[in-house]
């Protein structure tokens, strides 16, 4: 994907509706993967028992757009903008949504343990934004 100008970064959290399935979250990931290659938006969905954490990159009047749909959707709720930032380049240029699973047993139970305690905040400071700038890193 090249000829990136401006960019816009969105990162929100928002807790799993309880009865969400396995089969739902296959159904979720792969239709994000569809639309997102279609609008050339990318980025990564992490999830753990409770939360998602999902980072879109884009075109910024995309990217919003979407975010507006995906909030609306009622398999998950409490839906809270972490930060929204410009940025020159892609972070996950290969991935229309990157799944992952953090689940407090296996290798990721550090950033596990952070998205849970960042699910429960209902507003986010720069500092918070930077540690999960950070965290995304880190993946
Ligand atoms: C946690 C979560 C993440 C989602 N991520 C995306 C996404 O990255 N791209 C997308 O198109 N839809 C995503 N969706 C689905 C949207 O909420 C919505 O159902 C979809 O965009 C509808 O588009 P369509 O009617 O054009 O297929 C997500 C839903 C949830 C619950």
């Amino acid at each position: 994907m090249t000829n990136d100008t401006t960019l816009l970064q969105l990162t929100y959290i928002s807790r799993i509706c309880a009865n969400v399935s396995e089969q739902q979250i296959a159904l979720i990931h792969q239709q994000a993967e569809r639309n997102n290659a279609r609008l050339q938006i990318t980025g990564l969905l992490l999830m753990t028992d409770r939360y998602f954490m999902q980072l879109l990159e884009g075109d910024s009047a995309i990217v919003k757009s979407k975010f507006a749909k995906i909030a609306q959707d009622s398999r998950h709720q409490e839906v809270r903008l972490v930060s929204e930032r410009l940025v020159q380049q892609r972070q996950f240029p290969d991935w229309h949504m990157g799944l992952k699973r953090m689940l407090d047993q296996d290798e990721h139970q550090d950033l596990a343990a952070v998205i849970n305690l960042y699910g429960q905040q209902q507003q986010f400071s720069t500092q918070h934004a930077d540690a999960i700038s950070l965290l995304f890193r880190s993946i």
